[in-house]
């Protein structure tokens, strides 16, 4: 793929309280059309949240995936994970207007969810907006620059 082509895919991961919420969210974006690339878990033995939040990171870093999503039970322990690294901006989203927000201003590449917090349907809401609203640049692009060099 040439540097200049976005990459679609969206890799997907979760902890076992986010299980769940994410079997809906790529159930509903497969039925998009998207290409999902799922990083685990899969099963709902417990497990640690910091290993899936690294692991879309990660995917996202090497080109596997051009953007994430993430849930944990809470979504604040996964969302911590990935904004460990400086090419990440994880947003973690309860509602619509900050989906778009978090786009909009901010740029985000990863959206997070509390599989424990939000129902499936308002997921979904968010997370269609998520990958169907466009980054504004302008005065956003000098203050996210400063993200990636604190
Ligand atoms: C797991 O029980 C829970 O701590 C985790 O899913 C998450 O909410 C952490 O922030």
């Amino acid at each position: 793929m040439s540097k200049d082509t976005p990459n679609d895919t969206i890799a997907i991961a979760c902890d076992h309280g986010g299980l769940g919420l994410k079997q809906e969210l790529v159930d509903f974006m497969q039925a998009e059309g998207h290409t999902v690339l799922n990083l685990g878990t899969d099963t709902t033995d417990s497990v640690d949240y910091p290993e899936f939040g690294y692991a879309v990171a990660e995917a996202l870093k090497d080109g596997r995936a051009g953007r994430g999503v993430l849930i944990c039970g809470s979504g604040i322990g996964i969302s911590i994970a990935a904004n460990r690294f400086a090419h990440i901006r994880a947003a973690l989203i309860h509602d619509a207007t900050g989906a778009r927000l978090c786009r909009e201003h901010n740029d985000a590449n990863v959206i997070c969810f509390g599989g424990r917090m939000i129902g499936p349907d308002l997921a979904v809401d968010c997370l269609k907006t998520f990958l169907s609203t466009d980054f504004e640049g302008g005065r956003h692009q000098r203050r996210v620059d400063k993200l990636s060099n604190p």
